[in-house]
């Protein structure tokens, strides 16, 4: 695990100005855990506010548009969201890639336009229990990375990968710690080939999928999980405390 564990929650669809005493709570309880960082992607109509709200914790958003600005109806730009408070972007989640048809050329599109407007890059990766099942998971997540890194220059300051199989997503099914570990590592030395390995050493990779406060202590002993993407268990602070304490093999919450 990296020396400062980065444990994000991603609140997906959910929430509204009610939840910003969850945030609250989160921030109030980071301010004491500086061993640890944490952050939370509300949904953008909560960016602002949440951004408001806090002084420790980083705010971040879900997506942004690939496009600078233009006519896209009801869609929101990185220099938007860097405007409202946000300072990363999660990009290439398999919802969006499922649910939206997004490309591995457009989540590298993306990525470029996050880091024209300045914001970091959680940059998500997963296969199907399909692939995993045809033993060909490690050469997809690593082809979904290729193409997203061709747009990064800087991975060391601006890049973070989260591994999130998609068949561990909402499903209160975690992948065995053998897989998560053989496929972290795998990513690390494709960051050392491709950036150096320096880079390697500093860009952080988190795991995603059902990571929960009774199983984040396991997950996060790992060597080369360096922290968290969180869904359902970061909609509450109690919940998505508790995994920032275990990141920090603290067992209070
Ligand atoms: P869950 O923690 O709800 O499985 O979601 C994981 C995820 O997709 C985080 O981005």
């Amino acid at each position: 695990m990296a020396e400062r564990p980065y444990i994000v929650g991603n609140w997906k669809m959910n929430g509204t100005r009610a939840m910003l005493t969850e945030a609250r709570a989160i921030d109030r309880a980071a301010q004491r855990l500086m061993k640890v960082e944490v952050a939370l992607a509300p949904p953008f109509t909560l960016i602002h506010a949440v951004h408001k709200e806090v002084e420790q914790i980083g705010v971040g958003a879900q997506d942004c548009h690939a496009a600078k600005d233009g006519a896209f109806t009801g869609d929101v730009s990185a220099a938007m969201v860097a405007d409202a408070g946000a300072k990363f972007v999660i990009l290439g989640h398999s919802e969006r890639r499922q649910g939206h048809g997004e490309s591995d050329a457009l989540v590298a599109a993306k990525i470029g336009a996050a880091l024209s407007a300045g914001l970091r890059v959680i940059l998500c990766c997963g296969e199907s229990l399909e692939t995993r099942d045809a033993g060909r998971a490690e050469a997809f997540v690593l082809g979904q990375l290729r193409s997203a890194f061709a747009h990064v220059d800087d991975a060391a300051e601006k890049l973070t990968v989260a591994y999130e199989p998609i068949w561990a997503i909402g499903t209160g099914r975690t992948a065995g710690l053998d897989d998560i570990a053989a496929m972290h590592a795998a990513i690390r030395g494709l960051i050392g080939e491709t950036f150096g390995e320096e880079a390697a050493g500093q860009v952080r990779i988190l795991y995603g999928g059902s990571v929960k406060p009774e199983n984040a202590r396991e997950i996060l002993a790992l060597e080369d999980v360096d922290g968290a993407l969180v869904g359902g268990a970061s909609l509450t602070a109690e919940n998505f405390l508790g995994i920032v304490h275990a990141a920090i093999g603290d067992d209070a919450v």
